[in-house]
């Protein structure tokens, strides 16, 4: 058994690790072509309201779980249930989580080797003068090549095994504290850039992304936007609650989940206004799939002043905040391969990775060689995708937040949370009804034939 580890020295650490592992792709990649494919505000709404009714509690209730049982996830779903005198049989939350991150972590390695490979691209002055049929072929030739979606997608799962089995994350995060903030700033010089020359088009991105239509929504959508809510704060794979148990019983849960959550939406939104714009403008479609950003940023450095330099930097920023999300990936799997194996850290890692790296493979496959092998309808990549953020994730997340509303003892954990009486009203409210309710409601709409 793993003994109690010790504490993040500070609420700043514990920050950094926890939006470090939010912050990722998820926001910069994935929001924006799921809100173009989903048809834009229904989605973009609905995560919204996912993110602060749904996900912020449960970011709350996996770190107080965590934070009392103090080891790997499938331990602590089973100490904490037996200590509240309930099954043991809890611990299936925490399994199917550590399922969730193993496939997510393959295919997000996949992604993580396109950033990685359009740092050198940019380098090249590839995007100069590019407009949007240029950046489309740039990038369908990109999809092309094997070897260089598989050299990448190694490059990227190398370092992040690298990392992991010298158990140097925190030295990761701490470079975060310069590369989070200088993404964001590039994000927002973006924001701007579109503003000033896509004219018509920044207003039409605009109500693209926020003008209610609710007529547009649809059981597909909204499966989809809770998904990505669980996706985009690392919820449901009891990444949450390992961080938890680093936590110090001084640190206030409420107000530090809330600053995730704001940062984790407020990276997801420039990023969707700082490229909707350039779609509308450049005639490109907001439906275009998982290619979005690399089609369409490539235009705006091709076209700005420095905008060779100031590419780089965007896919090295972009690089780092997918790392940070990645070694928060790999870590469950490692951690329990130690603890049921004699296995060492170091091969503990080489195990896990190599399995994983292997399944990406297959994955990288299904963007070019294998794109007709399909299993349900969906290829490889699709289907990994839909199985966990639209299945696994919200069943993991119905688990914890049922356990932390209806299995543990209400008064203890508002004495932990430092609840008043209304706010404590409200949160027995989410917790036991409203968000099990509305998570149970969104998979059966989602899973419903859709006309
Ligand atoms: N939240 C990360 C992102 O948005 C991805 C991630 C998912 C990381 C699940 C850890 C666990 O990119």
């Amino acid at each position: 058994m793993k003994k109690s580890h010790s504490q993040w020295s500070s609420r700043m650490g514990f920050m950094l690790a926890a939006a470090g592992s939010a912050v990722g792709l998820g926001n910069i990649w994935k929001f924006p072509y799921m809100a173009g494919e989903m048809g834009g505000s229904a989605f973009v709404l609905t995560y919204l309201i996912c993110m602060f009714v749904i996900g912020l509690p449960i970011l709350v209730a996996e770190w107080l779980i965590g934070r009392r049982g103090q080891k790997n996830p499938i331990h602590t779903m089973e100490d904490v249930a037996k200590a509240e005198g309930r099954s043991k049989n809890w611990r299936w939350v925490g399994i199917i989580g550590v399922l969730g991150s193993f496939l997510i972590l393959s295919f997000y390695s996949v992604i993580g080797g396109w950033a990685t490979d359009y740092i050198v691209i940019a380098a090249k002055g590839s995007f100069v003068g590019m407009n949007g049929n240029g950046t489309s072929q740039l990038f369908e030739n990109f999809l092309g090549s094997v070897s260089h979606l598989f050299i990448w997608h190694t490059v990227f799962m190398f370092a992040t095994a690298f990392i992991v089995a010298l158990g140097v994350g925190a030295g990761l995060e701490r470079s975060c504290k310069i590369m989070m903030p200088g993404l964001g700033l590039l994000l927002i010089g973006l924001v701007v850039y579109a503003a000033l020359v896509s004219g018509p088009a920044f207003e039409q991105a605009f109500k693209f992304l926020f003008t209610p239509n609710w007529s547009a929504i649809t059981g597909k959508a909204v499966l989809a936007a809770l998904g990505h809510a669980f996706f985009s704060l690392s919820l449901g794979m009891g990444i949450m609650m390992a961080y938890g148990s680093y936590l110090g019983k001084d640190v206030n849960l409420i107000s530090t989940a809330r600053t995730v959550v704001i940062l984790d939406v407020i990276v997801a939104i420039l990023s969707g206004m700082a490229i909707f714009p350039l779609v509308f403008a450049n005639g490109l479609q907001p439906g275009e799939g998982a290619g979005l950003i690399f089609v369409t940023l490539p235009i705006a450095f091709g076209n700005m002043a420095g905008g060779t330099i100031l590419g780089v930097l965007f896919f090295i920023f972009l690089t780092f905040a997918a790392l940070t999300s990645s070694i928060s990936l790999l870590e469950p799997t490692v951690e329990l391969l130690e603890e049921k194996t004699r296995l060492s850290r170091v091969s503990a890692t080489v195990v896990s990775s190599v399995v994983i790296w292997a399944l990406g493979i297959a994955c990288l496959l299904s963007f070019n060689e294998w794109k007709q092998v399909t299993l349900f309808g969906k290829n490889i990549f699709d289907l990994l995708d839909y199985l966990t953020s639209k299945l696994m994730l919200p069943l993991t997340g119905l688990g914890t937040i049922v356990f932390a509303g209806w299995m543990m003892n209400q008064q203890l954990i508002r004495e932990e949370l430092h609840l008043g009486p209304a706010l404590f009203a409200l949160w027995k409210f989410l917790c036991r009804i409203v968000i099990p309710i509305a998570v149970v409601a969104i998979m059966i709409y989602g899973f419903m034939p859709q006309k």
